[in-house]
């Protein structure tokens, strides 16, 4: 299977190693409209590699018939038009997260794809995981009963938030909102964990402590709270787009540093879900109550906990200690792209942005949001 990758940024780097999970997976070209990019990643991952061919514009890469297969990891708002050029020429697709960032891109996706018979996978590596995966099977064997109701939230360590102000993520119009861009993951998780659509979303938030109030200079060289504070960033990857050096407090964003969701879903079920940008460190947890028991999963502890009503026991399952790669989720997702039979879960990543979309609706507005008006054509 040949490979192109388009969108040669920090996120690629996990698909270059997609020809380390099959004998017959080559990465054959690469995009980028950036040419440092192609350069850099063609010199410090593929060993200067000339045979690899190059394209700043995708449609060349599209054009190459030997071509099976493409990754698109460029900015969020590039997708639809991307997977749409890559579904003309009957490729095989890994599309990231966000699979889109406004509406109307999200019905144009639903009307292209929905029934295209090859392999379209979104880049939710985290429900491959064993953790989520351990979660499901409990789920599924009815062993907790009927699922009630679902709460789940995510932390982010200082450094990774102040990352979201120093990249192209700092603007909604750039990704949807912080929710679709961070948090379509976890809007997935809890879709596939309650096997149901969402019917109702509300949600509240905003950006309470990144503000000018904190600082005096936009680069933290040059600032004198350099020594003490906790967003300064000595990261070096020459493939990111962030400016590690820019003052999280300083720069012109409108995304948010915590917000909380609520979803009914058919059936009576309810869900929670809370992102925070200020904790010690980066998590998950979620917790799905069910009439017979709890199963609570902690993501860094690879631990889930089933607590059972009655009679009551508890039940503790240990996974294996927190791979690299999203808990072993990247290498799950490529193994399964790279494999031969087809598999088309657009609708997941169009379901789970169409949510975030409603949430940032909801948020703005007030206002409850009906599925079913918001997004009827998945209804
Ligand atoms: N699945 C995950 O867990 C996960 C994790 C990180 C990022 N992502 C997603 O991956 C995507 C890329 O994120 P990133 O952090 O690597 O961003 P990035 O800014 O580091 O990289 C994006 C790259 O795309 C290039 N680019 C811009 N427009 C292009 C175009 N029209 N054609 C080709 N290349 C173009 C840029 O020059 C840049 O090199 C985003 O959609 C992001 O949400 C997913």
């Amino acid at each position: 299977m040949n490979i192109g990758i388009i969108g040669i940024g920090n996120r690629a780097t996990a698909y270059f190693k997609l020809p380390e999970y099959g004998s017959d997976i080559r990465i054959t070209a690469l995009c980028d409209t950036n040419d440092s990019n192609l350069d850099t990643a063609i010199q410090d991952f593929f060993h200067g590699d000339e045979s690899i061919r190059r394209y700043n514009d995708y449609m060349d890469l599209m054009a190459c018939d030997d071509i099976d297969a493409v990754v698109i990891c460029s900015p969020d708002t590039t997708h639809v038009s991307i997977v749409e050029e890559a579904m003309k020429r009957n490729k095989r697709i890994l599309l990231e997260k966000p699979v889109a960032t406004t509406g109307d891109d999200l019905i144009r996706l639903y009307q292209h794809s929905i029934n295209y018979k090859k392999t379209i996978l979104p880049g939710f590596v985290l429900r491959y995981t064993d953790l989520y995966q351990k979660v499901k099977e409990i789920v599924d064997s009815g062993e907790i009963g009927e699922i009630i109701t679902l709460e789940a939230n995510e932390t982010l360590s200082p450094i990774h938030a102040a990352s979201f102000f120093r990249r192209w993520h700092r603007l909604s119009v750039n990704n949807g909102g912080f929710l679709n861009a961070k948090c379509s993951h976890d809007l997935d998780l809890i879709s596939m964990m309650t096997s149901r659509k969402p019917l109702y979303v509300s949600s509240f938030g905003s950006n309470i402590h990144f503000n000018h109030h904190h600082s005096k200079s936009i680069l933290c060289s040059q600032c004198e709270k350099l020594m003490s504070c906790k967003y300064v960033d000595q990261t070096i990857n020459k493939l990111s787009s962030a400016d590690y050096d820019l003052c999280p407090y300083l720069v012109d964003s409108d995304i948010v540093d915590h917000q909380v969701v609520s979803i009914l879903y058919e059936g009576g079920i309810t869900a929670s879900f809370t992102v925070s940008m200020h904790a010690s460190a980066g998590n998950r947890m979620m917790t799905v109550y069910g009439s017979e028991g709890t199963i609570r999963s902690d993501f860094v502890k690879q631990e889930v906990i089933v607590d059972y009503i009655k009679p009551q026991r508890q039940e503790i399952y240990k996974i294996d200690e927190l791979s690299p790669g999203h808990g072993g989720g990247d290498e799950k997702l490529c193994r399964l792209f790279i494999d031969k039979s087809d598999n088309n879960q657009v609708y997941d990543g169009i379901m789970s942005t169409a949510i975030a979309l409603a949430a940032e609706k909801s948020r703005n507005k007030k206002m409850v949001i009906s599925m079913k008006e918001f997004a009827s054509y998945l209804y």
